[in-house]
């Protein structure tokens, strides 16, 4: 019989919420009208445009004047926001320099390769061995040169989360742009942009009970910003192609319950995450969870069992029907240690042994007990064949 599954993945995607089905479900079937027709069956479509878009602006506190284009993924905002700037500000300007993290998602990383290839320089920031960007490494980066800062809000592995509000305040005062991937951080945390120090900010409907395929990017009143999808006028000409009606409804409804949702995340989600880790620090020897020191996504939890592979406990855990992560989803599966990891000067005898367990609002006490008493075994069992662990 298959054993109960136990899901501790949420930072590589999330279920679908009940709320965010039941408010896509009409633009799958009955409202299949095309919003930008003039005939009735875009109008009718056309009405839910403005009610999902508030809860949008809501969530992140934008106003009117501010542009929020909702596009397909944290991927294509990031690429968005990336390839914009160098158009619109270093191909034909005197900035030429993009400052960015050694622990950006590969969306931005890949990105910037490209772009400096194009001949932008790209600077590389070091993190702290918390996990973070420090202030002072940033205020020394910055020149005259520097067209565009990009920090992540909170890192995919290990839920550190960067000072972002200073980090937005450095920049504004130093008259640089500042974009910030907050995929990580959406729902889990208050993500705002009311101080006016952020340019960009980009993210991904899946990671927050939205379903993939629906992401979004603000761009603060005042900016411009090149398409990447050169086509029709949709999102004010900003990115073309029809609207993806059932993609804006979820994010709509995502949104919507996230203002309740973060306060979930911030007592329930917390609680069971410091649950899990207390017991794993008092029932198992050998033990590191990175980032412990610095202030973290309260559902994020990087675990290093000493003298174990992590691919090998992940394939207990799944044997077991509980599913966790070696680090992002998209390094699983390939034998590159983590360079998060490695960026917090960890040895890679023990980025090796990391695993990432992700919580969720849905994630139950019953559940973390039972995950609790597998991983114990697991890493027992795994210790007592191990060559490298005495
Ligand atoms: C921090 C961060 N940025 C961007 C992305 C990209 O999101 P998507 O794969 O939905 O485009 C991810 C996905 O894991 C992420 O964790």
């Amino acid at each position: 019989m298959e054993k109960p599954r136990i899901y501790l993945d949420n930072n590589a995607t999330t279920v679908v919420a009940p709320e965010v089905k039941e408010a896509m479900l009409p633009f799958l079937t009955e409202l299949y009208g095309n919003p930008s027709s003039l005939h009735r069956y875009g109008a009718e479509t056309r009405v839910h445009i403005a009610e999902a878009y508030d809860h949008i602006y809501r969530l992140i506190e934008a106003r009117d004047e501010d542009s929020i284009i909702i596009n397909s993924c944290g991927t294509e905002g990031n690429n968005t926001v990336l390839q914009g700037v160098y158009h619109t500000l270093i191909r034909n300007g005197n900035k030429r320099e993009i400052i960015t993290t050694n622990i950006e998602h590969p969306s931005i990383n890949t990105c910037l390769t490209h772009l400096a290839e194009l001949g932008v320089e790209v600077k590389y920031l070091p993190v702290n061995k918390d996990g973070y960007l420090e202030l002072e490494t940033l205020a020394a980066a910055i020149s005259d040169k520097t067209a565009l800062v990009s920090v992540m809000w909170a890192n995919n592995e290990t839920g550190v989360i960067n000072p972002i509000e200073e980090i937005a305040a450095l920049c504004h005062k130093k008259g640089v742009l500042f974009h910030t991937d907050a995929t990580q951080a959406m729902a889990k945390l208050p993500v705002s942009v009311k101080s006016r120090n952020i340019d960009f900010l980009t993210y991904s409907g899946h990671k927050f009970h939205a379903p993939k395929g629906v992401g979004a990017l603000y761009i603060k009143a005042g900016i411009k910003l090149p398409p990447l999808l050169y086509g029709g006028e949709q999102m004010g000409g900003l990115r073309g192609g029809t609207h993806n009606m059932p993609g804006i409804a979820a994010l709509g409804a995502a949104c919507k319950i996230a203002v309740s949702g973060i306060q979930i995340e911030l007592t329930h989600v917390k609680a069971l995450r410091d649950r899990f880790e207390t017991d794993i620090l008092e029932s198992i020897p050998d033990v590191i969870i990175n980032g412990k020191g610095a202030p973290r996504t309260p559902n994020t939890c990087n675990i290093i069992f000493k003298g174990v592979e992590g691919e090998a406990v992940l394939w207990d855990l799944n044997e077991e029907g509980i599913a966790a992560s070696t680090g992002s989803a998209c390094a699983s599966g390939d034998e590159r240690a983590s360079y998060v990891l490695s960026a917090m000067k960890l040895p890679p005898e023990l980025t090796h042994s990391a695993i990432r367990f992700s919580l969720s609002r849905y994630t139950t006490a019953q559940e973390i007990e039972r995950a609790l008493d597998v991983i114990r075994k697991t890493v027992r069992r795994l210790r007592s064949i191990s060559t490298s662990y005495k």
